[in-house]
């Protein structure tokens, strides 16, 4: 337990030049319904490289406000505010990553990332103060309890990555009967070829262009085939299911070429769902949808009762998202972090404190 807490601390902003900037803010007192967290794990996703590192490209809930960077965040509460109702100090958590306004249809349903409150509407990391700090301040109701059994750096993974992927494969459904296609390697796609083979799938084949992560998706045997990205993947994916095709797919690099390949790599009657975002998809509605009966999903992260499910389902199969962390980094090297996370020559990248930083 930190009994002393500092009034002041270093956070990270990411100016929008491939840069990160190290500035030093006070440490935040908790209002009422909010915790003060000791940060443990903050790792990277793509989207932050993608609509902020490089450029703040993002608008709406993707718009950067010179926060405190961050969205995948797991810590121990130092300190809670008036009103808070369950969590106390010494808890574990999870921060679902983004701050609703609690009261919408999206809210209810548990679904703050499509809170429709313009005003209340708050991304951590993007909106108001995330991860990159030893300390950040958190809604007591985005919090989900991380189990013993599970470390922060679990945790993390849980409040982005493995959250999206668990509730886009929940609703393409994923059996011992499905041969998938994850398309794009990067840590939501080692992230689904993890969760597919939990969930008991006969065959997961994955696609990527580097050869880093087709490594580590080798490696760790999260993939029964790895295939490098290219022209004739439909056909190499084809030709490893009896010329049928998979029965699943998950889209996890938003390239146009794969998300190409993953339709048309889905047998009849099969479904997949889009997770990679940004950029454009030329689909074929009558060929590569209509006339073989196949399912498209989108998914947009997920919900807070399905992330207090992943934490429990994720003890139950003695799955620990941190495995795909191939690198930790003390906030001191964060811009050696983003850097390394832009180059995609990785696994998952985290920036660490405390027993975090150790292991
Ligand atoms: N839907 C959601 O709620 C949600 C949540 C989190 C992240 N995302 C998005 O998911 C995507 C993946 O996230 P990430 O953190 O793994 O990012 P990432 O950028 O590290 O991974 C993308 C991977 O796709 C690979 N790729 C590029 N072209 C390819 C091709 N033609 N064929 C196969 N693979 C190819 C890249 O080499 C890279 O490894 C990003 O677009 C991110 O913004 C979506
Ligand atoms: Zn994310
Ligand atoms: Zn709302």
């Amino acid at each position: 337990m930190i009994t002393s807490i500092p009034d002041l601390m270093l956070g990270a902003i990411l100016p929008g030049d491939s840069t990160t900037v190290l500035r030093e803010y006070p440490v935040g007192k908790p209002g009422p319904g909010e915790v003060l967290l000791r940060v443990k794990a903050s790792t990277i996703c793509g989207s932050d490289i993608r609509c902020i590192y490089h450029e703040h490209l993002g608008k709406g809930p993707e718009g950067y406000q010179g926060v405190i960077a961050g969205h995948e965040s797991a810590g121990q509460v130092v300190a809670v505010g008036p009103g808070c109702r369950s969590f106390r100090e010494g808890d574990r958590a999870i921060v679902y990553h983004i701050s609703g306004c609690g009261l919408c249809n999206d809210c209810r349903r548990g679904y703050m990332i499509s809170c429709t409150d313009p005003l209340y509407r708050r991304a951590y990391g993007w909106q108001r103060d995330g991860g990159m700090a030893a300390y950040m301040i958190a809604e007591e109701k985005d919090l989900v309890r991380l189990p013993d059994e599970l470390s922060y750096a679990d945790g993390a993974q849980v409040a982005c990555g493995f959250g999206t992927v668990y509730e886009g494969l929940e609703k393409i459904g994923i059996c011992g009967n499905d041969a998938v296609l994850i398309t794009g390697l990067g840590p939501v796609g080692l992230a689904a070829a993890a969760l597919c083979k939990a969930l008991g799938a006969r065959k997961i084949i994955g696609i990527d262009a580097i050869k880093e992560r087709l490594d580590i998706a080798r490696n760790l045997k999260l993939c029964d085939e790895v295939l490098v990205a290219g022209p004739d993947n439909e056909k190499e994916v084809r030709s490893l299911t009896n010329g049928m095709g998979v029965e699943r797919a998950v889209e996890c690099s938003a390239n146009p070429a794969a998300r190409n390949t993953a339709i048309r790599a889905v047998r009849k009657w099969g479904k997949m769902v889009m997770l990679g975002e940004g950029g454009p998809m030329s689909l074929n509605p009558s060929p590569d949808m209509i006339h073989d009966q196949k399912t498209l999903y989108g998914s947009w992260v997920t919900s807070t009762w399905k992330m207090m499910e992943l934490a429990e389902r994720l003890v139950e199969w003695k799955l620990h998202p941190a495995e795909l962390i191939s690198h930790r980094f003390d906030l001191n090297r964060v811009s050696d972090a983003f850097k390394l996370m832009a180059s995609g020559k990785c696994g998952k990248v985290a920036v660490c404190f405390d027993e975090e930083l150790q292991s």
